[in-house]
């Protein structure tokens, strides 16, 4: 295959600028082959923008972004024609029905074979359970999703590039989304999936990117993200002393409240800890394995109770000035 192992999408530098809004303030993004690759950011933080200039939509006001190694801007045309785009706000001609649209935008990416894709398309309409005899300016937003959703998997596409595609599908039909969109990757495909909900990454991303204010702020695998955070062990508090406490190895952030102890330890360290625990036979013990939302709000956590979602950079004011700003 033309390109093979090269890494997908590559961004370096992304800036995009609107008047004095910084939507994009030197964002990196690396994206390999058979890649579920999240990219998770809270509203605000850039991810259609910059899904947009890859796309070509969008001319970043700085850096420069590839896909399969080509410049998204100049060479839109051929990469357009391997890959599937569905946004989270779905517009369809109103007067064509949905069978009607999905054929369009199939036909517009390349039917290769017929049979195949009169297969497929029938087996999504089933499993989305899309009626697709309405027309256009009929269909409720979910069903409007539901139609980008199967001409986007209808006809094989190298990579699929999926902005909050879920948004107006209630649980059932994410959860039809998920398994589609592990076979397409099982058949060779690659997925930019850009999400603000954690669980919906930790369920299908096998990498992450973060992004916060038009920039990148941790990038990994789910395992390597979730070693940057800890457990936490918590028991009940009866009957112990300091001295058992201060027993226990590796433990940190030592706290007694409301009768129960509680403390945090190194997720490697964990096993080194329980036969300490044993021996003081500790009650109502519970472990919480470390969690990618730990991670996710000490990010976000600064904005997690202000009445507006976190925003874009502005220009000509440090961040610093912003952060302190935010209240913490
Ligand atoms: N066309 C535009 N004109 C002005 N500001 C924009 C435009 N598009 C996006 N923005 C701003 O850029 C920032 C990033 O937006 P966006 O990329 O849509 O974020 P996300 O998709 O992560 O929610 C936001 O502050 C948004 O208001
Ligand atoms: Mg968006």
């Amino acid at each position: 295959m033309f390109g093979f192992m090269s890494t997908v999408i590559q961004a370096r530098n992304l800036q995009k600028h609107f008047g004095r809004v910084h939507a994009l303030d030197g964002l990196d993004l690396d994206v390999q082959p058979g890649e579920i690759h999240g990219f998770l950011g809270p509203n605000g933080a850039g991810k259609s923008t910059t899904i947009r200039i890859l796309l070509g939509l969008a001319r970043p006001t700085g850096g420069e972004a590839t896909v399969f190694g080509q410049n998204s801007r100049t060479d839109a045309v051929s990469i357009h024609c391997r890959l599937a785009y569905v946004p989270g706000d779905v517009s369809l001609w109103p007067n064509l029905t949905g069978g009607e649209a999905i054929d369009l935008l199939s036909r517009l990416r390349g039917i290769r074979s017929r049979d195949e894709y009169d297969r497929r398309k029938r087996h999504l309409l089933d499993v989305f359970e899309l009626d697709p005899s309405k027309k256009g300016r009929t269909y409720s937003k979910g069903n409007r999703q539901k139609v980008a959703l199967v001409a986007a998997f209808a006809v094989p596409a190298e990579l699929y590039l999926l902005d909050e595609p879920t948004s107006g599908l209630d649980p059932l039909m994410e959860a039809v989304f998920r398994r589609e969109l592990s076979e397409r990757v099982a058949d060779g495909g690659t997925v930019l999936l850009s999400s603000h909900i954690l669980s919906e990454v930790e369920q299908l991303c096998s990498r992450v990117s973060i992004i916060r204010a038009g920039r990148r702020v941790e990038e990994g695998s789910l395992a390597e993200l979730r070693r940057l955070t800890r457990t936490e062990v918590s028991f009940s508090a009866a009957n112990l002393t300091e001295a058992d406490l201060a027993g226990i190895p590796a433990a940190r952030d030592v706290r007694i409240d409301s009768g129960r102890v509680a403390f945090t330890v190194d997720s490697a360290t964990l096993l080194e800890a329980l036969p300490v625990l044993a021996a003081l036979r500790v009650e109502g013990l519970t472990i919480t394995p470390p969690s990618l939302e730990e991670l996710f709000l000490r990010h976000y956590g600064l904005d997690r109770n202000d009445a507006q979602p976190p925003t874009a950079a502005v220009a000509a004011e440090p961040a610093h000035a912003r952060h302190a700003r935010s209240g913490r």
